[in-house]
């Protein structure tokens, strides 16, 4: 179970597909990469088929958020694009990630690949509790964990979320579903914009399935050594779940 390199997805933020491309081939041991809106429309989808070439899991982060019939549509596609976890907005409610995930299912049954895992985002981990409050939702220990139940109901396989709920989405949706959490930050790396923030031996610990980490890799000034840094940590924070 101490396989922290599976369960890095390092964020490639660039906007073409040579620079993602350029850290990529820095970063031999990570297996794991995570194509956002930006780089994804930048490279016309093309990073996500350079990457699986390379021999390299993708987690295709589109984050719909839509009405039920045109995200079901949408995540058909995206199930088709080769990625090993794609997603939605939870905030889009029940209908629509109950239709997101029959399509997928539907789509990789049709096409006979294996259906890429559906993660649902919760709240973003770049909003702390005033911004929340700002755009009139509840407080995060309630609504992410209720939002991560509504999640499961409607069939997806996990979701995204900062690592300081995962103890709360385990308590929600038991330990089979899936927390995938960003808002990662080495105790040695700046936070950036992200306010919700654990180290990632303290996320692994705690029992998440992958971390997201783009900026304390992609800026460092060694980003190998950074990543092997936070595998490392990685590690020391899994062995701390396992141990009796
Ligand atoms: O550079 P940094 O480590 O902050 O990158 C985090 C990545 O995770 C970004 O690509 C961001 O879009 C993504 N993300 C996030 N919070 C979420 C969902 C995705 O920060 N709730």
């Amino acid at each position: 179970m101490n396989d922290a390199e599976n369960r890095l997805i390092v964020a490639l933020d660039y906007p073409s597909w040579p620079d993602a491309e350029k850290m990529v081939g820095l970063l031999p041991e990570v297996k794991f990469f995570k194509v956002g809106l930006e780089l994804y429309l930048a490279s016309r989808g093309e990073a996500v088929r350079r990457l699986r070439e390379a021999g390299k899991e993708v987690f295709l982060d589109l984050k719909f958020h839509d009405i039920p019939h045109t995200v079901a549509q949408a995540s058909r596609q995206a199930a088709l694009q080769g990625a090993s976890i794609i997603n939605v907005h939870a905030a889009g409610g029940r209908e629509m990630m109950t239709k997101a995930a029959q399509a997928v299912k539907e789509q990789a049954e049709k096409a006979r690949i294996q259906k890429p895992l559906l993660v649902a985002i919760t709240v973003l981990t770049s909003l702390n509790e005033e911004d929340l409050e700002e755009i009139g939702l509840g407080r995060t220990e309630k609504t992410v964990p209720a939002w991560a139940r509504l999640a499961l109901e409607a069939g997806l396989d996990g979701v995204v979320a900062s690592p300081q709920e995962i103890q709360l989405i385990r308590k929600s949706c038991g330990p089979d579903f899936k927390i995938i959490c960003p808002g990662v930050r080495p105790a040695w790396s700046d936070t950036g914009d992200q306010k919700r923030v654990l180290t990632p031996g303290e996320a692994m610990e705690l029992g998440a399935d992958f971390i997201v980490v783009g900026r304390p890799i992609t800026r460092a000034e060694k980003p190998r050594e950074a990543a092997l840094r936070i595998m490392d940590e990685m590690k020391k924070g899994l062995a701390r779940r396992y141990s009796p």
